[in-house]
């Protein structure tokens, strides 16, 4: 056996958030810091993660990175600038006369591989989960313990939200080096138990613009955006805090509704126009608000980000109605079995006059699945060394 260790490794897992203020436009493209503050819901690992593991050896020749199996350029810029943030970090602390819990040095290469449960191709954000989970594994195997914020708002803005679990914000900050741009938890996880998550996957014609080009073009573009960060944001940010801390659904629904909104009205303002939605996002709109008419009051509530997909929120006692009211609005094509995926949902019938009410012309397939999920935990470190994604070589496992 070797005295010294030839490699150290951590897993961890980090969940996808769904924002309810949206963040949109960066004030600083290099350092990632944006034109208004956002909030968000971490979702549920159980049915949306990343899971990352970063290993550390003197015996590694270059950093080396694989996503879903695959190996991808180390270079890209924004990864480049989450390992030289963490080095960074681990640095400073180390000069600060810190112990070093780990007897490695910092010049150590190191290989990462990630993987989501969740496919890639449903569209969904991967990203914020990628950069989060990232950012939690180097900290762990290189020793940093300080606001990992910046590490992870350098790989994609909506990362550094989903460092915490619950409900969390962005604070947009106003220093220059973004020192004080940083996530917060707002509430916990468990603050608001009722509350649920649909996330309906709609099929998907051609890839929409990235966030990255497409809120550029609408920061140098849009004057309705610049309104939307400067008078609209902050009041919307107090509103939706006190929303979430009395878990007043009404409130809630209606302003995640209202941003949402805003946020495409902003991409429609861009030039050239961004439009992100679909005919089918646009039918969910209008059932979410037949649906609520019908019962005169908000029961449910759409967020889109930047594509067509519809995130859902909804109480625990209204989402077999609902899910019976979508599968009405978009029969199931082929696979009737895996409509529904996630969190199970009680079969409940569609009533006379909720589906006069919703009157519409069926569309079958518009909507190819359902993840019904919940409000989640932040990032988690796996002690198991089988969910170690990379070998004692450091090389993927091959894939079980
Ligand atoms: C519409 O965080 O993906 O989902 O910082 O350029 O990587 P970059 O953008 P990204 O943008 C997310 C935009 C959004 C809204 C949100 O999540 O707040």
């Amino acid at each position: 056996m070797a005295s010294e260790k030839p490699l150290v490794a951590v897993t961890c897992t980090a969940p996808v958030n769904i924002a309810v203020i949206k963040y949109w436009g960066k004030r600083d493209e290099d350092l990632v810091l944006p034109i208004n503050s956002s909030l968000s819901v971490t979702l549920h690992q159980d049915q949306l993660k990343t899971t990352t593991t970063a290993a550390i050896s003197k015996d590694f020749t270059e950093d080396r990175i694989w996503l879903n199996g695959r190996e991808e350029d180390v270079g890209q810029p924004r990864l480049q600038a989450c390992l030289r943030e963490i080095r960074r970090l681990a640095r400073k602390r180390r000069s600060a006369g810190e112990e070093d819990p780990l007897p490695l040095s910092l010049s150590y290469k190191v290989h990462i591989a990630s993987v989501n449960n969740f496919p890639t191709a449903a569209g969904l954000a991967s990203s914020a989960a990628g950069y989060a989970c990232l950012a939690y594994a180097l900290a762990q195997v290189y020793g940093v313990e300080s606001d990992l914020s910046e590490v992870a708002r350098r790989g994609s803005g909506s990362a550094c939200r989903s460092l915490y679990g619950g409900f969390v914000e962005w604070q947009m900050g106003e220093r220059a080096d973004g020192k004080d741009s940083i996530a917060r938890q707002v509430a916990p996880e468990s603050h608001w138990p009722e509350l649920r998550v649909l996330i309906l996957v709609v099929s998907v014609e051609k890839k929409p613009m990235g966030s990255t080009a497409g809120m550029q073009t609408s920061v140098e573009t849009s004057p309705l955006l610049r309104f939307r960060a400067e008078s609209v944001v902050p009041a919307r940010m107090a509103e939706m805090t006190r929303c979430v801390w009395e878990r007043d659904f009404q409130g809630f629904g209606q302003l995640t509704m209202k941003d949402s909104n805003q946020f495409h009205a902003t991409c429609l303002d861009t030039f050239p126009p961004i439009s992100y939605l679909s005919d089918t996002s646009r039918r969910i709109v209008h059932l979410v608000h037949r649906f609520n008419a019908h019962h005169g009051q908000t029961k449910v509530a759409y967020t889109f980000d930047a594509g067509p997909n519809a995130v859902v929120f909804t109480l625990d006692d209204t989402v077999p109605e609902f899910v019976a009211a979508v599968r009405h609005c978009f029969p199931p094509e082929s696979n009737g079995d895996k409509f529904l995926k996630g969190l199970p949902v009680r079969p409940a019938p569609l009533s006379d006059e909720l589906r006069a009410a919703l009157d519409v012309d069926p569309t079958p397939g518009g909507v190819k699945y359902i993840i019904a999920t919940q409000v989640g935990p932040g990032p988690q470190t796996l002690d198991d060394p089988h969910a170690h994604l990379l070998g004692p070589d450091g090389l993927p496992k091959p894939a079980a």
